[in-house]
């Protein structure tokens, strides 16, 4: 029996993911509005063989000065634009996938329509597109409201957004555009669908100014967990974004999911699930070890305090290599009582405390070896609880360089990760089918 193939992503946002690693001597900080960073970064990520690489997005700065100080020492509030970027990464790129996150909530389904269709033809057949409903108040605050849309209103929203979407990719067949000079004839007059759409949220005549994508449609990806994100999914997604950090919660996730698939008429194997996965990998287990512990020490401490704020309140009044005190802001109980318990357990200081909980954020975290990398990762892809991963590094573009040149070689000679791209468009790579018009 052949060994399960991994599929791979690179999550490429700013300048990697560890909250010091803009300080690092390799690390340049200004490299989130450079195109030349995530040119080199893409290209990297494309001699590695990668499925695609991955623009997570928000529509504003998130971030508050909480505490205060800790805003100005983060490198998390400026960056490029991630459609624009992706024009620039197709000229420069010949193989990757080009997948970029937009909203939902602050957006209309037409200009998601145009863009992604766009890049699609841009880049011949590479293009995909991150869903996502935005979660902030700060987004909101940047789209004439005061509050961001409650839960059920987004993913309602949401749905019929993506249905919209398909709908105007639909607006041509393929095969519509005879520009046919001697008959002076420029599109077959049945090759054009009008959309007409009249919905709750959007009212949408069309047709779409751009040709149906060379995919059919750009490859639809998913962020989220929730029962109504799982619903996303498997009627519409060909790969899912996940954070885990436990192999069972990975593997219910994914029969979770999978499941839902049939009734929607789909395969199982139509739908990729990524976790993400940070992995500072090293020759030796004791560099890499030292690799994590230098990125540590690069944290200060109010960027540190920030990671913790949600839970815990503002520790900055406190010794940071004291004890952790109870906090007396309840606002997280739960997530409070969780760093709390492992603060006593393991004798933590408030710095002891700030570093673990600002490592991986939400995802597995892997030090060692690429021998040790690679096991992690067969060991989720072949107990099904992953078909490949999203490589979040911690720094760029040193964390896509370790990782093309030390772990890919070790998963091809074991059998489990291609040695050249199968296919031209982002689909036949992944393995994922192009969808046919609703008007085939
Ligand atoms: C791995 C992962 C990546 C995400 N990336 C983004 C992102 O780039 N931009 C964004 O606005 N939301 C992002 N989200 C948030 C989700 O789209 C969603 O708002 C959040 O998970 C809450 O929805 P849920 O209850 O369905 O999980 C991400 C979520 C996950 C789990």
């Amino acid at each position: 029996m052949s060994k399960r193939q991994i599929k791979l992503g690179l999550s490429m946002r700013q300048l990697g993911y560890h909250a010091g690693g803009w300080r690092h001597p390799a690390v340049p900080a200004d490299g989130a509005m450079r195109i030349a960073h995530f040119a080199h970064i893409a290209q990297t990520a494309e001699r590695g063989l990668f499925d695609m690489v991955f623009l997570a997005d928000g529509l504003g700065l998130r971030q508050r000065d909480n505490p205060p100080g800790s805003l100005a020492r983060s490198d998390r509030n400026v960056e490029l634009e991630p459609l624009t970027m992706l024009a620039a990464l197709a000229m420069v790129t010949s193989h990757i996938g080009l997948v970029a996150t937009a909203s939902t909530s602050y957006n209309e389904p037409f200009h998601i329509a145009r863009k992604f269709a766009s890049i699609d033809h841009i880049s011949g057949g590479r293009a995909g597109w991150n869903i996502v409903t935005s979660w902030s108040e700060e987004e909101a605050w940047n789209f004439n409201r005061d509050r961001h849309f409650d839960y059920d209103e987004r993913y309602d929203r949401a749905a019929e957004f993506v249905e919209v979407t398909k709908g105007l990719w639909d607006s041509w067949d393929q095969d519509a555009f005879v520009r046919d000079k001697a008959e002076g004839l420029f599109f077959r007059p049945d090759g054009l669908h009008v959309l007409n759409h009249a919905g709750p949220h959007f009212q949408v005549r069309g047709p779409l100014t751009v040709e149906r994508p060379v995919q059919g449609y750009p490859v639809l990806v998913q962020a989220g967990s929730s029962e109504a994100g799982q619903e996303i999914a498997a009627a519409s997604a060909d790969v899912c974004f996940v954070a885990h950090t436990d192999l069972g919660d990975a593997q219910a996730y994914y029969r979770s999911v999978k499941s839902k698939l049939a009734r929607h008429g789909r395969d199982e194997d139509a739908l990729k699930i990524l976790p993400g996965l940070l992995a500072i990998v090293a020759p030796t287990e004791a560099e890499a070890r030292n690799k994590y512990e230098e990125l540590q020490a690069l944290i200060h401490p109010l960027v540190g305090l920030a990671h913790v704020y949600g839970p815990m309140g503002d520790l900055s009044a406190y010794p940071i290599d004291g004890p952790v005190p109870v906090p007396n802001d309840p606002q997280h109980r739960s997530r409070a009582k969780v760093l709390l318990d492992m603060a006593a357990r393991n004798n933590w200081t408030i710095r002891d405390l700030y570093l673990a909980a600002s490592m991986g954020r939400g995802h597995r975290t892997v030090i060692g070896t690429p021998g040790q990398v690679a096991d992690a990762m067969q060991e989720w892809v072949d107990g099904r609880g992953a078909d490949g991963f999203n490589i979040i590094p911690a720094t760029l573009p040193g964390g896509i360089e370790d990782f093309v040149d030390l772990v890919v070689p070790e998963l091809q000679d074991r059998g489990v990760y291609r040695t050249v791209y199968e296919g031209a468009t982002l689909r036949e790579n992944l393995g994922v089918p192009r969808p046919a018009s609703r008007h085939a």
